[in-house]
Parts: C-alpha cells; structure tokens; sequence
C-alpha cells in the first residue's frame, strides 16, 4: 500500500515537472470519443509510456496519451485511452491515472464511455447520463489493505455521481439543445458482448446500459472524494428479441458519430464550473 503511495506520488511529481500543473477537471475519454481534444488549447501532451508506473494502452482506437490543455479558464487534464479489465490489467493499473490525477490537483472528474442501450427508449447515439451503475466486474479495485490516507475501507455508494456535476451536464444539455437521458450502467468484464439471455437479465435487473468500463474509477473517485459525473454513448441496441449481430468497428463508428456532440457538451459543462 505504502508502494501505491510512492507510485502515485512517482507519477504525479514526474507529470508536474512536464508542465502538467494547475488543472481543477479531470477527462476519461472512452471508445470512439476523442475528439473532445479539439476543444482544447493543448499545453502539453505525453505518452502513457513515458510516465512512471502508469500502464501502457494495448487497443487500437484508444491513443494511450495524457493531455493538459486550457478550455476558456479553466484547465483541463485529458486521459486519453483507458484501461479495461479485459485487457488484464489489475484493478489497481485500471484506476492508477484516477488517483494520479487528484494528486495533479484535479477536483471534478468527467468520464465517457461507448454502451450497449438495454432500456427499450434508448437508440444508437443517445448520450445518457449515469445516474447510478451495478457492478458485475469481479474483481474491485478496493480489494486489500486500506490506507486511511486515501480513504475509507467501506466506501459508500449512496450517490456515486455528483449531483452537482450531474445537473450542469443537465442544464448545458438543455442549452444546447440535446436530449441527455438519464440510466444506470452495468458494467461488465467482457470482452465478449451479451447473449440475449444476458441482456434480459441486465434489463431484468435495474440496468439502462451496459458496458465493460467506467465503474473502477468511479469506485476509486469514491474513494478519495473525487466528484465525478459519467457519460455514456448508446452504440448498439440491446433488445433480446431483435438482436442482431454488433462488430468494435460498429461500435467505434456510432461513438464517433456522437462525439463531436458529446465533446461540446462535455466542454460547455467544463467550461462553467468554478
Ligand atoms: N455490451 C457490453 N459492452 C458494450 C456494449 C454492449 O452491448 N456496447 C458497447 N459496449
């Protein structure tokens, strides 16, 4: 645990020294949704591989790059490329740039990721918010010793995303014209996608979407008291009775297509918090 410490604090005073200083948000970029970087004043923008102890991106479409940039006055730190358990990474290399990124400062965290619609009202390009999530992943990233210093052994889950954020992507959505649902999120291990018995469960169960990310850090933002709000792109439609088959590649062109909306609301919301 004591090494966690020394990692983070490794990787955050090495990040500080390239110019990665003064940042109040933090961004996860999920698949397919990159172009929110555009909005940026870029400042700096550095390899995964070239920070201490932070994992490496295997997957094609996520860049596996770390970006600092300016958006109006605030600044914002980009991760873009994020680590899925698929992939096998630890729970604890998933949720590293998370706890790297509060050691930057950062006091609000945004995330984004591309999902499966279960609730029959959502179609391929909604945005939903996250208004709650089920975890299916597991493993936890919590699981063994707890430092205090972090925060709390039993973290609690009462309201995992901050209402304020929450209600200011809301309100940006509205301005902006564009329909921000709200749904629960299950996450998953994956990579496999569902069968349709499995999409009935999810459904069955309380879930809106399903998807194979975002939750880790959102565990660990609990954790160590990091507001964070969460976005999810409806790339396929999960209706067990209709189902047809779905590739990555549809995946990633229907997240594309919604980014650049996704990126704008993302910005606008940034762009008013204090
Ligand atoms: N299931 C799980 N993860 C996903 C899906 C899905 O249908 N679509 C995008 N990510």
């Amino acid at each position: 645990m004591e090494r966690m410490l020394e990692k983070i604090t490794d990787a955050a005073d090495y990040l500080k020294m390239k110019g990665f200083t003064g940042a109040g948000v933090g961004v996860v970029l999920g698949t397919g949704l990159g172009s929110f970087v555009s909005q940026l004043e870029v400042e700096h923008k550095i390899s995964y591989q070239d920070i201490p102890h932070f994992p490496h991106s295997t997957v094609e479409s996520h860049k596996g790059q770390l970006i600092i940039g300016r958006l109006g006055a605030q600044k914002v730190i980009v991760l873009q490329g994020r680590f899925h358990y698929y992939d096998a990474y630890s729970m604890q290399q998933i949720t590293f740039p998370v706890r790297v990124l509060k050691a930057l400062g950062i006091q609000n965290l945004l995330l984004s990721n591309a999902a499966g619609g279960l609730n029959p009202g959502f179609k391929k390009g909604d945005l939903v918010l996250l208004d709650d999530h089920i975890n299916l992943l597991p493993e936890n990233p919590l699981r063994g010793l707890n430092d205090p210093a972090f925060g709390n052994r039993f973290v609690d889950m009462s309201c995992p995303y901050d209402y304020a954020l929450g209600q200011q992507l809301m309100t940006h959505a509205a301005r902006l014209s564009l329909n921000l649902k709200k749904g629960v999120y299950a996450a998953v291990m994956g990579p496999n996608l569902e069968t349709r018995a499995e999409y009935r469960y999810l459904r069955s169960i309380g879930a809106d979407m399903v998807g194979m990310s975002t939750v880790p850090e959102v565990i660990v933002a609990g954790h160590i008291g990091l507001p964070c709000a969460a976005i999810s792109v409806i790339t396929d439609e999960c209706d067990p009775d209709n189902l047809v088959p779905v590739s990555i590649q549809e995946i990633i062109e229907v997240a594309g297509k919604a980014d650049a909306v996704l990126s704008r609301l993302m910005a606008a919301a940034i762009g008013s918090l204090s």
